[in-house]
């Protein structure tokens, strides 16, 4: 069934666990996200990012009517959440299309002016009843940008500027930089564990791992165990669709039906998903 992301998230971090969220771009990522939470018996998130409503030509409700027909069909919890917004105009679009949570993503801009847009957008998004996440200190490789250096300044989130932010912004949730990256297509990001630590006993609310398609198995639960109560993945789907496509495609050159090769891309999205629940569910090594 449709449910809303402050509940998951609520009851994930008052069990040290975590909810997983996923981007959807297509019908079948949409699909294979469910189908995939399902097999894992686990609950989970469908995001649409700001970019995925570009590409569908800004446009927010055909993906979100999908993916509100799939939740609510589903055998598992399912949330539908805005992924880094930077738009107002898609912030106020958020409660009717169906989502009950926003990413506001103003962290490329200076602290006061990320502070100040925040603000606003808390108020915007509250307003709606809905629960919002933003983000300090820089997640890289957005908008096909490289990676940051992992140690230059602001692709860290400093613990005393976190509190300040949480605070006087309102969130309810920060996406914090610990040294994962977007859009990794090898799983070789390594975390500052110290860092995640101190952010944990300094702020009050859930945090969030933004790129964690590059982020390993046993660091992505180190980081679950370290206070990280939402898990953002998309490349790891895009990575499983794009590779089954290609194989086919290449073994088949006589294909023209799209269901063909479609089925085995929502496939290999269906077996990315299960696996990295159930990996995320496991226990850390001791
Ligand atoms: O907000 C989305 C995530 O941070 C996805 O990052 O594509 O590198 O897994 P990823
Ligand atoms: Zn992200």
């Amino acid at each position: 069934p449709l449910t809303t992301t402050g509940e998951l998230i609520s009851r994930a971090a008052a069990a040290r666990s975590a909810v997983p969220a996923f981007n959807i771009i297509t019908l079948e990522h949409v699909e294979a996200v469910v189908a995939g939470a399902e097999a894992a018996g686990a609950p989970v998130v469908l995001q649409v990012s700001e970019n995925a409503v570009r590409f569908r030509h800004g446009r927010l409700l055909p993906l979100a009517r999908a993916a509100t027909a799939a939740a609510e069909r589903a055998r598992v919890p399912v949330a539908l959440h805005l992924d880094h917004v930077r738009s107002d105009d898609l912030l106020r679009q958020a409660a009717d299309a169906g989502f009950s949570s926003v990413m506001y993503d103003a962290s490329h801009l200076p602290y006061d002016r990320n502070l100040a847009a925040t603000r606003a957008a808390v108020g915007l998004v509250h307003a709606q009843g809905l629960w919002i996440e933003a983000e300090l200190g820089e997640v890289g490789g957005k908008d096909g940008a490289p990676p940051l250096d992992a140690h230059a300044p602001g692709a860290r989130t400093d613990p005393d500027e976190a509190r300040a932010f949480v605070n006087d912004s309102g969130v309810d949730a920060l996406a914090v930089a610990i040294g994962s990256a977007h859009a990794m297509t090898t799983r070789t990001a390594v975390l500052d564990h110290t860092l995640l630590a101190r952010l944990g006993a300094a702020l009050g609310v859930p945090l969030v791992l933004h790129g964690s398609s590059g982020v390993p198995d046993d660091e992505l639960r180190a980081a679950v165990a370290g206070g990280v109560a939402k898990v953002n993945i998309g490349t790891a789907l895009n990575i499983a669709m794009t590779g089954a496509v290609r194989d086919f495609l290449t073994t088949h050159p006589e294909v023209v039906d799209p269901r063909k090769y479609l089925s085995t891309a929502r496939d290999a999205m269906v077996e990315t998903v299960t696996r990295l629940i159930r990996a995320l569910c496991a226990r850390p090594a001791p």
